[in-house]
């Protein structure tokens, strides 16, 4: 699918976004082991979390309901069945290796693949640590998709994780779940904390000390009313729409604004953005409110170190923001972005690059410097779903009318971005 965006006159309204992906993937896998049923409210819209659901019912849960609300009926932790044919997690890097902590730990073989572009991203990070704990795992070429879970019982482990990832963090304390007494992970960088606090909303004992998160084995964990907050690295587009285009004002409602996740809001405010909170409340947990959003000069800056973990998802559509503001952007430490649904790093270079934008590709990062304009281009999202949605924003800003080839790719998050962009511009 091609999408023709004619650049904006200013970006106005007041917007709901949908559910977290990062938090109804997690409120989808541990409602299926939780005895009893969680209604879910708000879940994501995204392919990505319906490959979630897929893949618990899948494994003989019932999930119940449409559109954002769902019921899941959960088993427990020994309730899942053996699947009739393979788990198919789409294009969801989450699902995959969230999901092979549980599968880790039954007494059962699955098997577990996605689209192309899962099958060129790399699972030893979390072969290694599953191995660790005693599943089998083989996977295509010994690190792709897809894998063969070989399940049992699993032994408890103190693991120290070698990347940054919320994901692989995730898997093992998932896995803990099912392996006897104490499971740890540490983290070199503070990572977001929706699973640790997902756990205790549904009665799992979980401890945090410093990097250092420890779950307790053979929990019991009960069914919960649960609200998921809007995703933050959704509502991202349209923080920098509008602080991109000169008149705009914006309001975005219920956002979750968890502080492992808002260090965007930091960022943009330290480089002169005008973004207020006019409310803040805590659901299950988690943090959420309003954000109302004001055009902006900003500065510039740099992204590197653990900002660089805190924005990892943010980064396609910041780098765009970057080439408008004074001193530019420069990304560092960010070779996790090369692994991604493609290799972000090349896709955002391409893309800037064709509407005349100058930018430097550097191993693991790059230099965007400021004060470019935009020219109107055709963008390639290469069926990735940050990447068609961070230039469909920065077509805003164009001279005249860009296409977005393979805009498709955002429904991979974000099902209702087209509309809802169109909904909040004015035509310049
Ligand atoms: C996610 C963690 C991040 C992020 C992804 C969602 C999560 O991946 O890029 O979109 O929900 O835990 P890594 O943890 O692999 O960096």
């Amino acid at each position: 699918m091609n999408q023709r965006i004619s650049p904006a006159k200013a970006i106005s309204g007041c917007l709901s976004l949908p559910g977290d992906k990062s938090i109804s993937h997690r409120y989808a896998m541990i409602a299926a082991i939780a005895e009893g049923d969680s209604r879910i409210a708000n879940y994501s819209t995204g392919a990505d979390c319906h490959s979630t659901l897929g893949c618990v019912r899948a494994l003989g849960i019932e999930v119940e309901g449409s559109g954002t609300e769902f019921t899941i009926h959960g088993k427990g932790l020994t309730g899942l069945r053996v699947p009739a044919a393979g788990l198919d997690a789409g294009n969801s890097g989450s699902t995959i290796r969230m999901l092979s902590g549980i599968l880790a730990g039954q007494p059962f073989r699955s098997r577990i693949f996605g689209d192309q572009s899962l099958s060129r991203r790399p699972m030893q990070r979390v072969m290694t640590p599953l191995s660790e704990m005693g599943a089998r795992i083989e996977a295509r070429e010994g690190k792709f998709p897809p894998l063969e879970i070989h399940g049992g019982t699993l032994r408890p482990i103190d693991y120290i994780l070698p990347v940054p990832s919320a994901q692989v963090k995730t898997c093992v304390l998932f896995a803990g779940l099912f392996a006897e007494f104490e499971t740890s992970v540490t983290e070199p960088v503070r990572s977001r904390d929706h699973t640790e606090i997902a756990l205790r909303e549904f009665g799992a004992e979980i401890a945090v000390a410093r990097r250092r998160i420890t779950v307790k084995g053979r929990p019991a964990l009960t069914g919960r009313e649960l609200v998921v907050p809007s995703d933050l690295s959704s509502a991202a587009f349209f923080i920098v729409a509008a602080l991109l285009i000169p008149g705009s004002r914006l309001t975005i409602q219920g956002v979750g604004l968890n502080p492992t996740r808002s260090a965007l809001l930091d960022f943009l405010t330290g480089m002169g953005a005008r973004i207020r909170i006019p409310s803040l409340e805590s659901v299950n947990g988690e943090l959420i409110g309003d954000l109302v959003v004001e055009h902006s000069d900003l500065r510039g800056g740099v992204i590197e170190g653990e900002l660089t973990a805190a924005l990892i998802d943010e980064i396609p559509v910041l780098a765009v923001l970057g080439a408008a503001t004074e001193e530019g952007l420069t990304v560092k430490d960010a070779s996790e972005l090369r692994i991604k649904e493609t290799d972000r790093i090349r896709t955002v270079i391409d893309n800037l690059r064709r509407m005349g934008v100058e930018a430097e590709e550097l191993p693991d990062g790059m230099v965007i410097p400021g004060r470019q304009r935009f020219r109107a281009a055709e963008f390639d999202s290469l069926g990735d779903h940050r990447i068609a949605m961070a230039f469909a924003v920065a077509a805003l800003r164009g001279d005249g009318e860009s296409v977005i080839h393979g805009a498709e790719a955002a429904s991979v998050s974000f099902p209702e971005f087209w509309e809802t962009l169109a909904r909040c511009t004015s035509d310049g």
